[in-house]
């Protein structure tokens, strides 16, 4: 079967559905691909690339008239009745939001498969282009709010003065959110996130940034990796969480949706109002309704605070070369799912959960929605309703439990190499012996306890322990009055080795905790 790739007509589309390097993995599954002169252009994939990676150069006409047709985004009333009565249509098309133009795909016959309503279930992850392109927009909103934000991301303290870290609150840590702090933290901010699901909070901790918790049991437990509407209790909360949390902020990215549903409002216009002139808020949620009082689509409003709230709903787009290559590959995965024989023929299982979801019209009927798929975010919340694909997914994730046998052996022989020790070592070398090992013992659980980033001050408080030199310099010191034997030179050698010995460690001493104090002055608010 051929696949035809059109140029993306929506304004301001910068993306393509196919890349040179899709078209040689759809070549490699028995597709001939057609790919409309200048469809890669704005994602800088020139024509002569696809052709040399394998694909026909063809007119608008041939390629619409493909068996399969892949796009970005939901095709025009003209681009419908260019498809050829029963093809496939591989596109966004934003089903909760458009009865109409699944009326119009199914009374032309097609087999629509919508890139936007895969299941969210850890087997269909390879061909979720939601996912892949909330990660790309959550990453761009912190280079976007960069790029408005007039001091630096990261603390430096320079020969012209200390300069602090940002400080970011991203709301909402779902695949944008994620990424978004993921972003934050690499160029150096201090970041804080929140979320309505509670089991988002160890993902967020994981990446470094602290999790701000509403108010205890208020918060959800997914299902579904998909919040619920939040209750009024939880609602008034949240508020007097935003409103002590923002007004300390130099950005607020916010990211937070309830499928289906307007964008819940999160920031009041007396928040934004309360933040510092020249902070920044991404409000990514803009084309929904938005989370943030005062932000328009598409555009940066400055609020007479001086405050910038960027609405831009396009950031996958700001990144097309990206953007397309995962969304290309995204399609590649679904190619691969649905041509069980590589060779080149579209076989859709409607049994295969995946499959069906994605499946919007077909046979001139509307087959949206699908029945609903229960999967589980959550690691383990009481016997929860799984789907067949569960028990794979988590089969294959689950740890291989380690035969008993081996730690039997490795004690064993610990235990044999131990006595070993007892009997054949002088008295002295088994007291130091046993107090390394209590002192294994005690660091690993002192550090093991301590943060990644608070290393670093750890390891110069440690050089505190230089103090026992000073103390065994001391003790060294006292010796040269008692010690009536020995010579003049020998006492001006242990004078001079103990007062050399307590210069050096006080130098690590002192030079420590004046490295750790400065360390910890970069975190200090103000
Ligand atoms: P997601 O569903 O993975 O994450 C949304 C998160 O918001 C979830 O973790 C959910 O628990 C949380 N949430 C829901 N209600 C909340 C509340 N009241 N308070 C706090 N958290 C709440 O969605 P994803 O894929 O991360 O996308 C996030 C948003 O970004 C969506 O609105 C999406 O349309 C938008 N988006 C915008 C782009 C742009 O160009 N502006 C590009 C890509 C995504």
């Amino acid at each position: 079967m051929r696949i035809g790739i059109p140029v993306e007509t929506q304004p301001g589309e910068t993306r393509v559905a196919a890349t040179p390097k899709s078209v040689v993995q759809l070549a490699k599954l028995g597709y001939s691909v057609l790919v409309e002169a200048g469809a890669g252009a704005k994602a800088s994939f020139p024509d002569e690339d696809y052709a040399a990676a394998g694909a026909e150069i063809g007119s608008q006409a041939a390629v619409w008239a493909a068996d399969i047709v892949a796009k970005i985004n939901p095709p025009t009333d003209d681009e419908i009745t260019a498809l050829r009565q029963g093809a496939v249509l591989i596109s966004l098309v934003a089903a909760p939001r458009s009865p109409e133009l699944l009326e119009k795909l199914a009374a032309r016959h097609l087999t629509v498969l919508a890139m936007d309503s895969v299941p969210r279930i850890s087997r269909a992850q390879s061909l979720d282009v939601i996912s892949s392109m909330a990660n790309i927009g959550g990453y761009r909103a912190v280079i976007e709010a960069a790029h408005e934000f007039g001091s630096f991301f990261t603390g430096q303290v320079t020969a012209a003065g200390k300069v602090p870290p940002a400080r970011v609150f991203v709301s909402g840590t779902g695949v944008a959110g994620l990424a978004a702090i993921g972003t934050a933290r690499a160029l150096g901010a201090i970041v804080k996130a929140t979320d309505i699901r509670a089991e988002t909070a160890e993902q967020v901790e994981s990446m470094g940034a602290e999790f701000v918790a509403v108010a205890a049991g208020e918060q959800q437990q997914s299902s579904d990796g998909y919040a619920k509407e939040a209750s009024q209790d939880y609602a008034a909360a949240a508020a007097r969480m935003y409103a002590e949390q923002v007004r300390d902020m130099d950005i607020v990215i916010t990211t937070a949706q309830i499928p289906g549903r307007p964008a819940p409002r999160l920031l009041t216009e007396e928040m934004v109002a309360s933040m510092r002139p020249g902070s920044v808020i991404v409000d990514m949620a803009a084309s929904s309704g938005g989370n943030v009082a005062g932000s328009v689509p598409d555009e940066v409003v400055t609020t007479p605070n001086g405050v910038k709230i960027i609405g831009y709903t396009d950031l996958p787009g700001r990144l097309p070369t990206q953007a397309s290559q995962l969304f290309a590959t995204n399609i590649v995965n679904l190619m691969k799912l649905i041509t069980p024989g590589a060779d080149g023929q579209l076989v859709l299982d409607e049994e295969d959960v995946v499959q069906r979801g994605m499946l919007v019209a077909r046979g001139g009927e509307v087959t949206w929605p699908a029945p609903p798929v229960a999967v589980s975010a959550t690691p383990a919340p009481a016997a929860p309703a799984v789907s067949a694909e569960a028990p794979a997914a988590s089969a294959k994730e689950e740890k291989k439990p380690r035969d008993p046998r081996f730690t039997y052996v490795v004690a064993g022989l610990s235990a044999v190499l131990l006595l070993t020790l007892f009997f054949f070592s002088p008295a002295g070398l088994l007291g130091h012996f046993m107090v390394f090992m209590l002192s294994v013992v005690i660091g690993f659980y002192v550090i093991g306890n301590v943060s990644h980033s608070l290393h670093t001050p750890l390891m110069s408080v440690t050089n505190a322990i230089s103090g026992i030199i000073v103390v065994g310099c001391l003790v060294g010191l006292t010796l040269v009055d008692q010690a009536q034997s020995m010579t003049a030179a020998n006492n001006l050698i242990i004078i001079v080795l103990s007062v050399v010995g307590i210069l050096l460690a006080s130098i690590n001493v002192f030079g420590g905790f004046t490295v750790t104090d400065r360390m910890l002055k970069m975190f200090r608010k103000g």
